[in-house]
């Protein structure tokens, strides 16, 4: 037996990363966490294989059909899959009762590759809706605008940016006037480029603003469900939050502004995977 051997796996396959949970033997029961690029479904099974020879595992998210075919089958394995939304529920309530917050009535907002906004209550989750205006539309127009595909180089960049360079600011319109509204809200998303070409603008002014744009839409959008649901704290998950100041900021910003209370959970993008890994962990009730 592998002395690194997990028993119990969650597998959450999204549109862009795959998220694995383990809870490892040799560690006191200590989760354990990793990545794999949703393009390399293959690779990611691989490595599973290749690290556990023994395990129960639960696979949840867009992908968990084709990783499920990759996984069936392997002699050692049992595997189930487990609905995105329940399991993405379930890994949230765990992060926030171990974190000593529990919150029982929030909306939840997952910023993956698109955006899926939840009402979050003690007795489950509806999901009210969302955005195709995500983590890959940030990816998208970075690569379009600027040529830039690497996440963490993107991000980079857009720290150095200046948002004023290629937003329109609602004072840019009030100019020497008092406006009805703060001056400093955005009144139009890249709405300063006036009819010139990317060329002309600094890769990191670009950067900052498609961040900038993705966190005010999913922000807004959030603490309207907020206010339809009658709550006050919206939770935020999903890797475009991962190491990405620029968009917690407009985020945070932009939820304190309308009125709302941003949660942001650590290792949240992890949710899904967890809630996978506590469906098949035999010591908690269902
Ligand atoms: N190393 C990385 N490579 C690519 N994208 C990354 C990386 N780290 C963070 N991201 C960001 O996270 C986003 C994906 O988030 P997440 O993993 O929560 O989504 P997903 O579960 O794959 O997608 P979905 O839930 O919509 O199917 C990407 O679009 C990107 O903006
Ligand atoms: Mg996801």
């Amino acid at each position: 037996m592998n002395i690194n051997e997990a028993e119990i796996v969650g597998i959450d396959a999204g549109g862009t990363l795959i998220k694995v949970v383990s809870r490892e033997k040799g560690d006191g029961g200590a989760l354990a966490y990793r990545k794999f690029h949703s393009s390399d479904l293959p690779g990611a099974a691989a490595w599973i294989r290749s690290r556990y020879s023994q395990a129960k595992l639960c696979i949840t998210g867009g992908k968990a059909a084709l990783m499920e075919a990759l996984l069936n089958g392997c002699s050692g394995y049992s595997v189930s899959t487990i609905v995105e939304f329940e399991a993405t529920y379930r890994g949230v309530r765990y992060i926030l009762n171990e974190g000593g917050q529990p919150l029982d009535n929030f909306v939840l907002t997952n910023v993956g590759t698109g955006t899926s906004i939840h009402h979050v209550q003690e007795s489950g989750q509806v999901r009210i809706g969302g955005t195709g205006v995500g983590g890959g539309t940030m990816l998208g127009l970075a690569a379009l605008l600027t040529g830039v595909t690497d996440y963490e180089q993107m991000v980079r960049l857009a720290e150095e940016g200046q948002r004023d360079h290629v937003d329109l600011k609602v004072k840019h319109i009030y100019e020497g006037a008092e406006p009805p509204i703060p001056g400093n809200l955005t009144a139009s998303n890249f709405g300063h480029v006036r009819g010139r070409g990317a060329s002309f603008f600094e890769k990191a002014d670009l950067l900052a603003s498609a961040i900038g744009l993705v966190g005010e839409t999913v922000a807004t959008t959030s603490v309207l469900a907020a206010g339809q649901c009658g709550v006050a704290n919206v939770v935020y998950i999903g890797s475009s939050f991962v190491d990405n100041e620029p968009l917690r900021k407009a985020v945070e910003g932009y939820t304190i502004l309308r009125g709302a209370s941003p949660v942001f959970l650590s290792n949240g993008e992890f949710s899904g995977a967890i809630g996978a890994l506590l469906d098949i962990m035999p010591e908690v009730k269902r």
